[in-house]
């Protein structure tokens, strides 16, 4: 069965509404579109948790800065349309940009703590345009759970903290990373590599599973990053944004580890922006 398509709030909530009257919980799964594998175990997840699910397509403006590829990002809503009918998602919301941000608009959500370095280092802008859109996603759709994934982790953290601090009342899922055969994360942004890009891409992911290895039997923080930055450069990457091992719930910087903690990195493999996080277990 065909999603509804749905592209005004006031829509989205009289579904919800109906929904709910039924007695169906209800998921959302917000997305900037181009669906790969990687959205779709986000959609599957929210599926076999809840009776109704959501779908939102919505390429985010206020997450890019003026020189990042907002008109380039991929759009492909046909083919979305149909993996989410496919998957048997209730219904699509796919607001124009207006609908989201209309004239007069002058709100901005801003999360402290989780955001701090990391991703906000290259993409100062990038957290408060995420955190803007998904409080406004979560308040128009007002979902028992919304799921992201463990790929983008800083995004998961800085989402947890705003619901805590905002008393939003949804629970935030995580899922974990969707990877090719070869250990490359799955991202819309993997489109961009070229074919010897591509074949050079796995290593983030081998790089920090080693790394991340090193650390569980107790390698000390700073020698991992400078071996892990070594190696990347070795299998060809350019420009590494960050390479950092971290307190998986508050991120900060750690120097051993001796709780759950977090390997993360963002580098650069030609124009390509590329990144991925690994867990470390001191335990596992
Ligand atoms: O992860 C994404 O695709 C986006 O950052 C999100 C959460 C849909 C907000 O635009």
């Amino acid at each position: 069965m065909k999603p509804q398509v749905l592209d005004s709030v006031a829509a989205l909530r009289e579904a919800v509404a109906g929904w709910r009257a039924e007695g169906s919980s209800v998921a959302l799964v917000p997305t900037m579109g181009a669906l790969h594998a990687g959205h779709m175990a986000l959609v599957h997840a929210a599926r076999a948790e809840a009776g109704r699910t959501v779908v939102s397509l919505f390429v985010n403006p206020t997450q890019f800065a003026p020189s990042e590829d907002f008109s380039s990002y991929p759009r492909s809503a046909a083919d979305d349309l149909a993996q989410l009918a496919e998957a048997g998602v209730e219904a699509v919301f796919m607001p124009r940009v207006d609908t989201v941000y209309p004239p007069g608009f002058a709100t901005t959500v801003r999360v402290g703590g989780v955001t701090a370095g990391l991703e906000s280092a290259a993409r100062p802008h990038f957290f408060a345009g995420v955190a803007t859109v998904v409080t406004k996603l979560l308040l128009q759709c007002l979902p028992d759970a919304a799921y992201f994934g463990e790929k983008d982790y800083q995004q998961l953290a800085t989402v947890r903290r705003l619901v805590a601090d905002l008393d939003i009342p949804c629970r935030i899922e995580a899922v974990p990373t969707v990877r090719a055969a070869d250990g490359l994360a799955l991202s819309s942004r993997n489109a961009y590599l070229s074919t010897d890009e591509r074949r050079v891409a796995p290593a983030l992911f081998r790089v920090l599973s080693e790394m991340a290895a090193a650390l569980a039997r107790g390698g000390a923080a700073t020698d991992e990053v400078v071996r892990g930055v070594a190696a990347l450069e070795a299998a060809g990457f350019g420009h590494i944004d960050y390479l950092a091992v971290c307190d998986a719930g508050t991120l900060t910087p750690v120097t051993r580890v001796e709780g759950p903690a977090r390997v993360l990195a963002a580098a650069w493999l030609g124009t390509t922006r590329l990144i991925d996080n690994v867990p470390v277990d001191p335990a596992g």
